[in-house]
């Protein structure tokens, strides 16, 4: 019976490949909006992804934020340094997160986990773009932006567009602006609608959707039916090479649709 399940959840997730025209969906059975544990097996499937799909020798992990990912890096350890040198870089800077969730944290304790190296992306948040701008020049922040370009793994959380506003505290009219445009959902500080057009990003510097292509191992990690729509979208302007780690609670959302 086990086996018979386990051949069901390939099938859905060749399916699921399939309809959202990625290279490969990992699917967790339940659905982590109503098991919060269920973060801990998404966390290990992505670690068995990270092992299954990075090169041996030198790595750099462009990491993004999120409660996601942050039970990644909790679930890794030094078996991933096998035969592997590993730097995590935050993939973007500053963009309203809580510490213990923001990408600098997550890259920190991935290194922590796996012996690995990593770099921090310190940027003010509350400032303007004339502010920000010169310190593009800053030497510091140079070096980790190089790393962050040629990283040939990306790991990255998608969250629900008005979820994620909000809990970033976003002011009234960027969050009128969310409505009006129709954004479903977020990754990257990029808000997007259903289409997977961006309407809006968070003017932060590092990383951004349209970079992906030229990234070897693109992985984006997110579950729970309230994020099937923003799942859904992502994918629809996501490069083919993708894989995307998620739950049976999105997975079946999506396929109804079918
Ligand atoms: C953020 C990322 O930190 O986490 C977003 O920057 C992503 O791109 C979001 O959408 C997902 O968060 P969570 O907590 O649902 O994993």
């Amino acid at each position: 019976q086990l086996m018979g399940q386990l051949l069901g959840m390939k099938e859905k997730e060749k399916q699921l490949a399939s309809y959202l025209e990625i290279e490969h969906c990992v699917i967790v059975s339940g659905d982590v909006d109503e098991q919060v544990k269920l973060r801990e097996e998404i966390g290990h499937a992505t670690l068995e992804t990270l092992d299954f799909l990075l090169p041996e020798g030198n790595n750099i992990i462009a990491v993004m934020g999120g409660a996601t990912m942050a039970e990644v890096a909790n679930q890794m350890n030094e078996t991933l340094s096998k035969k592997r040198e590993l730097i995590f870089v935050p993939a973007r800077g500053g963009l309203g997160e809580s510490v213990d969730i923001q990408a600098n944290s997550i890259s920190a304790l991935m290194a922590q986990k796996t012996g690995g190296k990593n770099r921090v992306l310190y940027v003010p948040e509350q400032v303007s773009e004339e502010t920000y701008k010169p310190l593009l020049q800053e030497p510091g922040i140079k070096k980790t932006l190089k790393l962050v370009e040629d990283a040939n793994c990306v790991l990255y959380g998608i969250g629900d567009a008005m979820h994620m506003a909000e809990r970033r505290g976003m002011n009234d009219e960027v969050l009128a602006l969310i409505e009006t445009k129709a954004a479903v959902g977020e990754a990257f500080g990029e808000f997007y609608n259903q289409s997977g057009d961006v309407v809006y990003k968070i003017p932060r510097i590092g990383m951004q959707s349209k970079d992906l292509a030229h990234i070897a191992s693109v992985i984006a990690v997110a579950g729970g039916k309230s994020k099937a729509k923003a799942i859904e979208a992502h994918m629809k302007k996501a490069p083919r090479h993708t894989w995307l780690i998620t739950d049976e609670g999105a997975a079946n959302e999506i396929l109804t649709g079918i």
